[in-house]
């Protein structure tokens, strides 16, 4: 018999990227921010650099968001801490676990890796995430994300008991041999039509379903309707009030 997948909820809204829309987005102030609107959960994105440190970032290139230029995946991380966004150092991933705890917040890390990148590092980026993770596992709920299944199956191998979720623009008819294998606890997709006709079957097999990225009231409560558990906001705070779990305690939770 198979063991189930660790497995972790996320509160029906969570923080995309922080919260995108009010600061900085992957920055320790995105955290201050969907912090103070009182969602629970945020969504960050991580990356390595080319000597293995882990940092918040979104794209290949620090060019969008931050005042450098050039490849994550290429630069040391005393050049990726010269990028400024915000006015701020791009922050590692340690020091995005060290805010969330102190804030209070459950952190899903979204293990970015590029279209390029050699499978072996792929591998070695997602174990160092899970490592980094479980020194927070007492103090902060994580679950760990991302698209590259390479990735999570070194998450998985590095840290048994860590929830992971599926990232999937379009969820594949082969989904559930995917999660299975990769010891997935749920799946996040794209609000796109396609994806309609599946999540019911994901929640029906008793997985989690997450949808990004849903800035309208009204997409969400369809969302919610359906059972999906969690919504990534950008403005967090629009939607936290009217969310299925608002003034709802969760387990271990200060918010
Ligand atoms: O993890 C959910 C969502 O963040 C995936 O899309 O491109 O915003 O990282 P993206
Ligand atoms: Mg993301």
């Amino acid at each position: 018999m198979r063991t189930p997948a660790p497995c972790i909820r996320m509160s029906a809204v969570v923080g995309h990227r922080g919260a995108a829309a009010v600061a900085p987005e992957n920055t320790l102030a995105g955290l201050r921010a969907a912090a103070a609107s009182g969602v629970r959960w945020v969504e960050v994105d991580a990356q390595s650099c080319a000597d293995g440190g882990l940092f918040l970032m979104h794209d290949d290139d620090v060019s969008r968001t931050t005042d450098g230029r050039g490849l994550v995946w290429r630069m040391s991380s005393t050049k990726l801490r010269e990028c400024r966004v915000g006015g701020a150092p791009v922050p590692s991933l340690s020091e995005a676990m060290k805010e969330a705890r102190a804030l209070g917040l459950g952190v899903n890390v979204e293990i970015k890796t590029p279209a390029f990148a050699e499978p072996e590092r792929v591998a070695r980026t997602g174990r160092a995430v899970a490592r980094l993770l479980s020194e927070y596992a007492d103090g902060v709920r994580v679950l760990a994300s991302g698209f590259d299944q390479g990735a999570l199956a070194a998450a998985r191998a590095a840290s048994p008991d860590l929830p992971l979720a599926w990232n999937v623009d379009a969820i594949p008819g082969d989904w559930r041999d995917v999660v299975d294998r990769l010891g997935a606890c749920a799946v996040h997709c794209l609000d796109a039509p396609g994806n309609h006709g599946v999540i019911p079957a994901v929640l029906a097999s008793g997985h989690g379903v997450g949808v990004y990225t849903v800035n309208d009231l009204n997409r969400a409560r369809a969302l919610w309707a359906m059972g999906v558990w969690s919504v990534f906001a950008d403005d967090p705070g629009a939607l936290v009030d009217k969310s299925p779990d608002a003034g709802v305690a969760i387990p271990g939770s200060r918010r």
